[in-house]
């Protein structure tokens, strides 16, 4: 024992260990309320490794080449040992990631955890989510089935309706006239090391900036606010071991699940692996349906809702604005929330009902992009898009004018 401290305090002599295990750890006092919502930032943290490890496997056998990738892959598949289930706990993971993360932005929206003094860590919250999805998009064309060739061939094809630089954006982007090796080149590129990389560092920002003001809490109180003579809050506990030990409950039934995905429906019917990706890529036969995956699909719904063309701007066009202005006014949340009180145990029917809409027209959204367009369900998509952006741009309005509950100074349970 003496031996493990005198080590210690060797290394305290010359790094902050001890200083930064108390001040992240032992001594960082988070709320004593946390419920259910708070499991989801130290899950998508675990995914985060998750897939980072499986990864870094896959790479070992994947072969990015345009000849060769679709091949290895089912190598992988079939001749690897354990290659199966790698291969499958990366792609589950994908989805996997998303769910925990929609899961961890909607407890915010919950509890206003994006409102002062946290701007800048949802901020950084939603540069994380933006690197997701490039991430998430780089990787599925990686092995070259259908969907892959062909939902690229979509999403950058989208850049080409910019006005002027379109054309030659998209070029840019593919590095070729068509989506080619040279494009699968450059998308392992960003896949494996670019995105992990940026991702990397915002989460360890956006945690650097959580520990700066303090987890919120479902009262959505400060607790820092309320401090004993130690300047303890009162309302606190230490994150070790209080927390650290809760949050391995969340994991071990987090794993649970995820385990039962992916040893008995590895492709989540079709909505986490897609058909069509069974299939190797085939620049000359365009399948019947063209879907992205799930997590990306109530965005794409918003982009074909868009069907008019106004002046010199294509539907196409005004589509992905609208696409983009939906991720982006995200960002705006901490500024167009102008209610007194954070969380929506004390607000009033008004924010209620409209975060209900808004997560109907969430879903509702996301089912639509997975289907077929037809006019009952592209009228549908115009009718979701304009609740999906009423609930933001009305936000400054009824939040302000909603009843609000008294909120107490200390927490209540
Ligand atoms: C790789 C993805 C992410 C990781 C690893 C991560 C990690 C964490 C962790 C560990 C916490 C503290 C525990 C908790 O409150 O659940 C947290 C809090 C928070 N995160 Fe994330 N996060 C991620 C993505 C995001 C995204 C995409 C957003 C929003 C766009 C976001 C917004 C927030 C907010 C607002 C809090 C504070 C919540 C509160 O105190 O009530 N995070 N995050």
């Amino acid at each position: 024992m003496g031996m493990l401290i005198k080590s210690r305090d060797w290394i305290d002599a010359r790094f902050p260990l001890t200083k930064m295990w108390e001040e992240h750890l032992s001594k960082y006092y988070a709320p004593k309320n946390f419920n259910f919502w708070y499991f989801f930032g130290s899950l998508a943290l675990l995914v985060l490794v998750l897939q980072i490890v499986t990864g870094i496997f896959l790479t070992m056998n994947y072969k990015p080449d345009a000849t060769l990738a679709f091949g290895s892959v089912e190598y992988i598949m079939r001749d690897v040992e354990w290659g199966w289930l790698i291969r499958y706990m990366h792609s589950t993971g994908a989805s996997a990631f998303f769910i925990v993360v929609y899961l961890h932005m909607f407890r915010a929206l919950l509890y206003g955890s994006y409102k002062g003094p946290r701007e800048l860590l949802w901020i950084f919250g939603m540069m994380i989510y933006l690197a997701l999805m490039a991430e998430a998009f780089f990787g599925y064309l990686l092995p070259w089935g259908q969907m892959s060739y062909w939902g690229a061939q979509v999403i950058i094809s989208l850049f080409g309706a910019i006005p002027v630089i379109g054309d030659d954006l998209s070029l840019w982007i593919r590095g070729d006239f068509v989506i080619s090796d040279v494009t699968l080149n450059r998308f392992f590129a960003l896949h494996v090391i670019a995105v992990p990389f940026v991702l990397a560092i915002l989460v360890v920002v956006h945690i650097l900036a959580l520990h700066e003001v303090g987890s919120n809490n479902p009262d959505g109180i400060e607790i820092k606010k309320n401090k004993d003579e130690n300047g303890i809050p009162k309302d606190g506990i230490p994150f070790h071991p209080y927390y650290s030990v809760k949050d391995i409950v969340g994991v071990v039934v987090f794993l649970m699940f995820f385990s039962f995905v992916m040893f008995f429906v590895p492709e989540g019917g079709g909505y986490f692996l897609e058909a069509p990706n069974f299939e190797p890529a085939n620049p000359l036969k365009t399948p019947e349906h063209i879907a992205p995956v799930w997590y990306f699909t109530p965005y794409y719904a918003m982009l074909r809702a868009v069907t008019i063309d106004i002046g010199p701007l294509s539907a196409k066009f005004l589509g992905v604005i609208v696409m983009g202005a939906a991720v982006v006014i995200l960002f705006f949340l901490p500024w167009l929330d102008r209610s007194p009180v954070k969380s929506i145990r004390y607000r009033g029917p008004l924010c209620k009902i409209m975060l209900a809409l808004f997560v109907v027209s969430f879903f509702v959204l996301g089912w639509l992009g997975t289907q077929a367009p037809t006019d009952v369900k592209t009228m549908m998509a115009q009718v979701g898009t304009i609740v999906y952006f009423a609930f933001f741009l009305l936000m400054p309005i009824y939040t302000k004018i909603d009843s609000t509950k008294p909120v107490p100074d200390r927490i209540t349970g």
